[in-house]
């Protein structure tokens, strides 16, 4: 089911007409339909219900408060990267028994936070890390559960920046190095190894990798032999992608199909940690024509949403459809989709075909629930947007619009 959808030429996110969200909190607006995140995360829950797996979602793509509570009300756990991410946890009343934490520079005092809050496990990322993790687990009298981070060098096939799991990017441990670790265990006392953690890249839109990476870990847990007997977690990170443009992504089912297998012959439980899969679908941006500016060269839509708001097309090129909230006219235009922030490379299209727009006309960009707000700045002293949650009919503000205070908070003059 599409959760955002025209319904007489005007954009609905569920029974919710699009404009009248901006006519009450304003442009430029995020918008996120509750309905659509239940959907994709029971989707999942759905797809694997054979390995019943802890689903972990994937703070970082969208880590609104709001959305966190509604995945937590479905039995989620969540996958976080920084001390932050576990203070938002924290806040919305998360089972830390159910969060994993990965980052390849965790510090002391992030660790502590983790470990005094009781996390299920540690994804961890190198033999230097899992000394201090060990130090410091030691200093607090907490025994702390890791899974190793293996990097098992395949190519996931999706945008550079994206990638994470060849031998060349700075994530996880190669496989010699993994093994090493589970041949000395004594050297991290205070550590207790529960798991394997592999995560390839984002946006993998085919399962194959996937089996390409499993292959290789399934080799190395049996390689292991009665070393392995410790492991109890199976975690194989995120990635599932979604379709932005005409992607054809393989479906929760088809994920599921490739992977359980593993899962089963493994005998472990299955950890997941999906962003992209449950966010990014489930929410728009929405922004307003400031102007029509037709050049000899070009026709610019000058929007007054940026690349400081949404910066996924400035930064990898990534396409997001756009299309007016209200659809006036059949007439086309072709354009570039522009942000009053002063660089080129502040564009959410470009040579884009559009129905023909002018001023004060609403644009959606789609696809914009994951990486969206959450990587949203300041740049150029632009408030960050509001953001808005739908369920049904109903609708409210779950982050108000910053305001030129905020932008100031915390600055103090040296004189
Ligand atoms: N687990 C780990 C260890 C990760 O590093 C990530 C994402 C995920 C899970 C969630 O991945 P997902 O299911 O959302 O693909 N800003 C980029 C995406 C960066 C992804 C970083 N890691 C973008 O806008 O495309």
């Amino acid at each position: 089911m599409d959760w955002f959808r025209y319904e007489n030429g005007e954009l609905f996110c569920e029974a919710v007409p699009v404009r009248k969200i901006v006519s009450r909190y304003g442009s430029p607006v995020y918008v996120y339909s509750r309905s659509s995140l239940r959907d994709r995360y029971q989707q999942l829950e759905r797809a694997f219900r054979e390995v019943r797996p802890l689903i972990c979602y994937s703070v970082k793509a969208n880590s609104n408060l709001a959305v966190l509570d509604t995945l937590k009300g479905l039995g989620s756990g969540f996958d976080v990267v920084s001390a932050g991410e576990i203070y938002r946890v924290q806040r919305i009343g998360a089972d830390p028994r159910k969060v994993v934490y990965a980052s390849v520079g965790k510090r002391e005092e992030d660790m502590e936070m983790a470990l005094n809050w009781g996390i299920l496990m540690f994804n961890v990322e190198s033999s230097a890390e899992l000394e201090l993790l060990s130090r410091v687990a030691s200093r607090l009298r907490k025994r702390a559960r890791v899974a190793i981070r293996v990097n098992p060098d395949v190519d996931a096939r999706t945008h550079d920046y994206i990638t994470t799991a060849k031998k060349e990017n700075k994530f996880g441990v190669d496989l010699y190095t993994a093994e090493q670790i589970f041949s000395n265990p004594k050297r991290y006392p205070w550590v207790e190894i529960v798991g394997i953690h592999v995560h390839i890249g984002s946006q993998i839109v085919d399962t194959s990798p996937y089996a390409t990476a499993l292959d290789k870990v399934e080799k190395f847990i049996k390689g292991l032999g009665p070393k392995a007997r410790s492991l109890k977690y199976l975690n194989i990170g995120g990635g599932l992608g979604i379709r932005y443009k005409d992607e054809d992504p393989d479906s929760a089912e088809v994920f599921a199909s490739r992977i359980i297998p593993y899962v089963k012959r493994l005998g472990l439980k299955m950890v997941m940690e999906p962003g992209r899969f449950i966010a990014g679908n489930s929410g728009i941006f929405v922004c307003r024509v400031i102007y029509v500016k037709r050049t000899p060269a070009k026709n610019f839509v000058v929007v007054d949403g940026a690349m400081n708001d949404l910066i996924r097309p400035s930064l990898y090129k990534a396409y997001h459809r756009i299309w007016p909230v209200v659809e006036r006219t059949s007439e086309t235009m072709t354009c570039d989709v522009v942000g009053p922030v002063c660089e080129s490379g502040d564009f959410f299209a470009k040579d884009r075909q559009i129905p023909q727009v002018d001023s004060r006309d609403l644009l959606a960009v789609f696809s914009a629930g994951a990486y969206g707000f959450v990587m949203a700045s300041n740049y150029n002293s632009r408030p960050r947007p509001a953001e808005v949650m739908v369920e049904g009919d109903r609708f409210s503000l779950v982050r108000r619009r910053e305001t030129f205070k905020d932008l100031i908070r915390g600055e103090r003059l040296f004189r």
